[in-house]
């Protein structure tokens, strides 16, 4: 099968081709999959695709007029993806639903650690000959409250962690899970759960329903000071209003692997180029925001991961004409 892998890196490319053991014809494409690029995929038998590449309409028609049948996401989320055209258009969606929930849970609490601990701000200070301790007051995390938005693979594994550091563990999520009860893990509305915690960390998909759950009516619910973390996707929180709420110290201090408009900035080096991006800019002024690039997946475990998985999906496509059901997503 020829496969069109898009917005692809340096390290996609070593690890797709060290898995792709049914000897697919990769074609490895540095743009990213958007209406301006996708004739590149012309001759292909199937896509492979990434978190800001955009799958939209027009971008799914023409890869089905150009005969192609498959898309095979190498990530979790598939909120990117149109799957009512992909649906009306006969196209397969596979994904990798999961590949190291640990990673992303890990990352989560690097972000926590660093930003309470002022460790970035240390480092900094460090390399000046500046000890001064002067600002990097932290907290206790034990006997703190951690609220977890989203209770799927990535977000139970941050409870664990949680609760390992001596926290009450609060969450929200449409169906609780057993698994997280039995360990002490107490279920409540939203709202309630936001009142009550001094860190909140967000691990649910975006979808309609969760698009800006977090924005200024439920920041307004927020402790003040709370620690607010995001490394699900950045279309969860109303970045404005998180902005707002940074200004009045509503909330103490941000966490970031994502951003509402990372598609434009994130994954490549623009050190070269002015940063149009005026909220984004404003993000960067503040000492209690600490953002990475959308970097949590990024451990050598996962990449080997999604990378056998994404062939794995492209060879049961190619032998029998569909993907693992618990890959497909359409
Ligand atoms: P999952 O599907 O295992 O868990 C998601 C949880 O959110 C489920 O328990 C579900 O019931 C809950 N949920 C869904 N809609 C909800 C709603 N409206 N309100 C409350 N809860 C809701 O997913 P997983 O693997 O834990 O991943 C979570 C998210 O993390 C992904 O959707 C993706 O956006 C993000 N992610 C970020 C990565 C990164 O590198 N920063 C890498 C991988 C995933």
């Amino acid at each position: 099968m020829k496969i069109a892998v898009y917005s692809s890196k340096p390290y996609d490319e070593a690890t797709l081709t060290a898995a792709n053991t049914a000897g697919h014809t990769l074609s490895f494409l540095t743009p990213r999959l958007e209406p301006a690029t996708v004739a590149l995929a012309k001759g292909c038998d199937a896509v492979c695709a990434f978190v800001n590449d955009q799958l939209n309409a027009e971008v799914l028609t023409e890869l089905h007029g150009y005969g192609l049948r498959l898309i095979v996401m190498r990530c979790a989320g598939y909120n990117n993806v149109d799957l009512q055209s992909a649906k009306k258009l006969g196209l397969t969606v596979a994904r990798v639903p999961e590949y190291s929930p640990f990673a992303v849970a890990e990352h989560t609490l690097g972000l926590m650690l660093c930003l309470n601990r002022k460790i970035h701000r240390a480092y900094n200070r460090v390399r000046e000959r500046n000890f001064s301790l002067q600002g990097l007051l932290g907290f206790d995390l034990h006997g703190k409250t951690a609220g977890i938005v989203g209770t799927g693979k990535i977000g139970s594994q941050v409870c664990r962690i949680m609760l390992g550091f001596g926290c009450e563990v609060v969450a929200y999520d449409r169906y609780p899970n057993e698994e997280m009860k039995a360990i002490g893990v107490r279920y409540m509305p939203l709202e309630d759960m936001l009142k009550v915690s001094d860190v909140v960390s967000l691990h649910c998909p975006l979808t309609p329903k969760t698009h800006h759950i977090i924005n200024a009516a439920s920041i307004a619910t927020m402790k003040h000071g709370a620690m607010l973390i995001n490394t699900s996707r950045g279309g969860l929180l109303n970045t404005t209003d998180v902005i707002k709420a940074l200004k009045s110290g509503k909330i103490g201090a941000l966490g970031l692997d994502v951003y509402e408009n990372e598609a434009e900035l994130f994954f490549e080096d623009r050190s070269e180029s002015e940063l149009t991006d005026e909220v984004f800019a404003r993000l960067l002024t503040f000492s209690n925001v600490l953002i990475t690039g959308h970097q949590a997946f990024f451990t050598t475990e996962a990449l080997d991961k999604i990378a056998a998985v994404t062939m794995e999906n492209a060879t049961e496509f190619q032998e029998s004409g569909h993907v693992p059901q618990m890959h497909q997503v359409v």
